[in-house]
Order: structure tokens, then C-alpha cells, then sequence
């Protein structure tokens, strides 16, 4: 059994359908071993309480990136995590952290990288008046938005688009290419070249 951990922030609405995709086997041999908050107030947090899900809240505030970044991996550590998913964790990973879990971090960002990295993609994308946006799922390194593409979706912009209806298009498909992402790097069955995720 392969056990993940997920970061959040915020909502948890990824968090959600993950800890529903392993519920019901789609994501196979698979178990939600522990969702992390950095962030006590996050609507996630309730939610994943409610599902049963083991829980751990550590703020960011009073500590450097790399000792709260430690205090993280410990309890992942505890909980024997083999992947850990960012879903909404409004935070950079120190490079320690990435170290210790490398290519073993997975990360749902709402625009086709390499276009609109960092905050308010969605808007990023309506404002530049691209005509296709969507979402990635990557392995995390370094730099921002930027390790090898496990998975994307392209959704259209529609003339009548405003942030929110563009976001909740990109959200219904940020969903499933999650989910399809985490049982692709949990199967094993890709392999690395360059900045290639290779399925097999
Ligand atoms: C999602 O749209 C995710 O792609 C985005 O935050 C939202 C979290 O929603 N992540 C980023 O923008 C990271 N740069 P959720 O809490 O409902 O899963």
C-alpha cells in the first residue's frame, strides 16, 4: 500500500476528490495517510477531519522557511509517506524539504505551464487573451512552477469568461488530471529523461 500526504492551504477541493479517488480505488493500491494545514483555519483541514483523515496544523508564523518545512517532514516521516501532493499550499517549499522528498512531490497548478507561473493564474491567462488556459500537474524542484509535466488539461476561454467562471472550469479538470497524476507516480511505470515524464 502506497501512502500520501497532502499540503494545503485553503479550500481542500483537490485534497477532496483525491481522498475520494482513493476511497473508491481509482487511485489503486493507494491510501490517504495524512493531510498537513500550515494554515488552521483552512476549510480543507474540517473537511478532511470530517472524511476520518488524520490531521496535522503547523503554522508558518515565528519560524523560518526550513524549520517549519522540517516540522512538516517529520510528521510525514511518522506517517510513512511515500508522495506528497500540494493542493493549494500557498507556500514555497524550502530546498531542504524538496531535497528530502525529490521527485516524490507532486504540485496542481491552474494555467499550461510553462505560461502564467506564480499567483492568480487564471487572471494571468484572461488578461494576456490566450484563447486555451488549463491545468498542470508536475514534480516539484527548485523553482517555481517548473519541475517535469506528469499531466495537463486544456480548457477553452470563453468571450463571457470572468476569473471566477474561468477557475471553476480549469477546478473540474484540475480534479481527475490530480488524480491521474498521483496514480501514474505511484504506479512507477514512467520514467525520467530531461524534463520528460516518459509513461512506460
Ligand atoms: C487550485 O486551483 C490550485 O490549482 C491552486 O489553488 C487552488 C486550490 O484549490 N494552486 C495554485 O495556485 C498554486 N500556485 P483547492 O484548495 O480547492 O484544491
Amino acid at each position: 500500500m502506497k501512502r500520501i500526504g497532502i499540503l494545503i492551504s485553503g479550500r481542500g477541493s483537490n485534497m477532496t476528490a483525491i481522498a475520494e479517488a482513493v476511497r473508491e480505488g481509482r487511485i489503486p493500491d493507494a491510501e490517504l495517510a495524512l493531510v498537513v494545514s500550515n494554515v488552521e483555519s483552512a476549510a480543507g483541514l474540517a473537511r478532511a477531519q470530517e472524511l476520518g483523515i488524520r490531521t496535522f496544523t503547523h503554522s508558518h508564523r515565528g519560524y523560518t522557511r526550513e524549520e517549519h518545512d522540517r516540522a512538516m517532514a517529520a510528521e510525514l516521516r511518522r506517517c510513512e509517506v511515500d508522495l506528497v501532493c500540494l493542493a493549494g499550499y500557498m507556500r514555497l517549499l524550502s530546498p531542504w524539504f524538496i531535497r528530502e522528498f525529490e521527485n516524490r512531490i507532486l504540485n496542481i497548478h491552474p494555467s499550461l505551464l510553462p505560461s502564467f507561473p506564480g499567483l492568480d493564474a487564471q487572471k494571468q491567462a484572461l488578461d494576456y487573451g490566450v484563447k486555451f488556459t488549463g491545468c498542470t500537474v508536475h514534480l516539484v524542484d527548485e523553482e517555481l512552477d517548473h519541475g517535469p509535466i506528469v499531466k495537463q488539461s486544456a480548457v477553452p476561454v470563453l468571450s463571457g469568461d470572468t476569473v471566477e467562471t474561468l477557475s471553476a472550469r480549469i477546478l473540474a479538470e484540475e480534479h481527475n488530471t490530480y488524480i491521474e497524476a498521483a496514480a501514474l507516480i505511484l504506479s512507477g511505470k514512467y520514467r525520467i529523461e530531461g524534463r520528460r515524464i516518459v509513461e512506460l
